[in-house]
C-alpha cells in the first residue's frame, strides 16, 4: 500500500475503496430477538443488501456491558447469526460477524476513548435510561456500559460505512459515531468516514404490545411486552390477542389510540400493504378479527425463518459462517485500524 508521510500531517494512504457503498449495523445478542429487532433492523437489511457492500454484527462485547450468563451469551449469539442468514442475509452480499471474533473493535474502541469527551457521553439518552434502573446504586453500573457508544463507533468505523441501518432508538448513537469521527479527522487529518443513519419511515420504533407506549423490548416484568422471534406459535397466538387496545372497535391508523395503531403498523411493515388497503380490508370488522390475522401474518413470517434457523444451528452451518466472516472482516477492520494508528503516530 503507498503511504507519504509528512511530519505532523496523517498519512495519504491510497487505498482501495469497495465498488458498492458500505452498510454496517449489528445487534446485541443480550436478549432474545424480537419483532421489533426484525422490523426495525434486519428486515430493512435484508431489503438493502443488493445495493452494498453489508457487514452485520453480533455485538457481543456490547452485551457484556451488563451482566450475561456466559452459557446463555454463547448459545445466543449462534442463534442470533442463525436468525439473520434464516431471515434472507445473503453471505454472498453480506459479511457475518461477531464482534469479539475481530480485535480490532476492542483496539480501535480504546483509541477513539482518548479522544471523545465524557460530556459527550453523559448526553447519551439510553445510557441515562439504563443507569436511572439501577437508581443510586452506581456499584452496579460498568464503565463498559457508559463507554458503550464509543465502541460502537469503532464497529462503525472501522469498516468505512457509509450508511448505518438501525431503528429509532440509536439514532442518537450514530450522530455520536459522526461526531467521533470528525473530531478524529480534524484532530489527525481526514481518516475516517463519517457514516450517516439510514431510518425507515415506518417499523423504526415498534412499541410494545402490553405496554404500546414504551418500545418493544424483552421485558421480565411485562412478559407480553415483545413477540420473540424464536416463540413458539401458541405464545405468539396468545400475546397478539392480549395486546392492549383501547375501547374502540374501528381499525383505522389513528396515532392517538396508541395500541392498535402499533398493531396495524406491524401488519404494515410485515404485509408491504398500503394504508389504505389494510383499512379497507377490516372495514366492518372489530379489533379480535385484525388480531387474528395479524397473528395468523406473524407466524406466516416467523415460522420459517424459525425452522431454516434451527437447521443451521443443528447442522454447524452457522459457526462455519461465523469463521468466514471473521476472516472477511479482520482485514477491513485491520486495514483501518492501521490508518488510524498510522495517524495518531502509534504505528
Ligand atoms: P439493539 O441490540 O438494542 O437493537 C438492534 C437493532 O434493532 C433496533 N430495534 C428496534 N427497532 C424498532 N423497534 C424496536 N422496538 C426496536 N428495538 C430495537 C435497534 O434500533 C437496532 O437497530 N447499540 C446497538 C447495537 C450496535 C450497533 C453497532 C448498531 C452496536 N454496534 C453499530 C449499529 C451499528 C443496540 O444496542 O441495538
Amino acid at each position: 500500500m503507498a503511504t507519504t508521510t509528512a511530519p505532523g500531517a496523517a498519512p495519504q494512504e491510497v487505498r482501495p475503496r469497495p465498488a458498492r457503498p458500505r452498510t454496517f449495523s449489528g445487534i446485541k445478542p443480550s436478549g432474545e430477538p424480537h419483532l421489533g429487532t426484525y422490523l426495525g433492523a434486519v428486515k430493512r437489511w435484508v431489503e438493502m443488501q443488493d445495493e452494498y457492500d453489508n457487514f452485520f454484527c453480533i455485538v457481543d462485547l456490547h452485551a457484556v456491558t451488563v451482566p450475561q450468563d456466559p452459557a446463555a451469551l454463547r448459545r445466543r449469539t449462534r442463534e442470533l447469526a442463525a436468525f439473520y442468514v434464516a431471515a434472507g442475509i445473503d453471505t454472498a452480499k453480506s459479511t457475518i460477524l461477531v464482534q469479539g471474533h475481530v480485535p480490532a473493535h476492542a483496539e480501535l474502541g480504546w483509541i477513539l476513548n482518548c479522544i471523545t469527551p465524557m460530556g459527550w457521553l453523559e448526553r447519551m439518552t439510553q445510557f441515562k435510561d439504563k443507569s436511572a434502573k439501577e437508581g443510586d446504586n452506581r456499584e452496579r453500573i460498568s464503565a463498559g456500559l457508559f463507554d458503550y457508544p464509543v465502541l460502537m463507533a469503532a464497529d462503525i468505523l472501522l469498516y468505512d460505512a457509509r450508511y448505518v441501518p438501525v431503528g429509532d432508538d440509536q439514532r442518537q448513537h450514530v450522530e455520536l459515531t459522526r461526531d467521533i469521527a470528525e473530531r478524529f479527522n480534524r484532530l489527525y487529518g481526514e481518516t475516517l468516514v463519517v457514516p450517516e443513519a439510514v431510518i425507515a419511515e415506518t417499523g423504526a420504533r415498534i412499541m410494545g404490545l402490553e405496554d404500546p407506549t414504551q418500545k418493544m423490548s424483552k421485558s421480565e416484568d411485562l412478559p407480553g411486552q415483545a413477540i420473540g422471534v424464536f416463540d413458539n406459535p401458541g405464545v405468539i397466538r396468545r400475546n397478539v390477542m392480549r395486546a392492549t387496545t383501547d375501547s374502540g372497535r374501528e381499525v383505522r391508523f389513528d396515532p392517538s389510540r396508541p395500541g392498535i395503531y402499533n398493531l396495524l403498523t406491524i401488519y404494515e411493515v410485515l404485509s408491504g400493504e398500503s394504508r389504505p388497503a389494510i383499512e379497507a380490508r377490516f372495514e366492518g370488522k372489530g379489533y379480535g378479527d385484525f388480531k387474528r390475522a395479524l397473528a395468523d401474518l406473524v407466524l406466516d413470517v416467523l415460522t420459517p425463518i424459525q425452522e431454516r434457523s434451527r437447521q443451521l444451528l443443528t447442522s454447524g452451518e452457522v459457526d462455519d459462517i461465523l469463521r468466514q466472516g471473521a476472516e472477511r472482516a479482520a482485514p477491513v477492520a485491520g486495514a483501518t485500524l492501521l490508518r488510524v494508528k498510522r495517524a495518531m503516530g502509534l504505528a
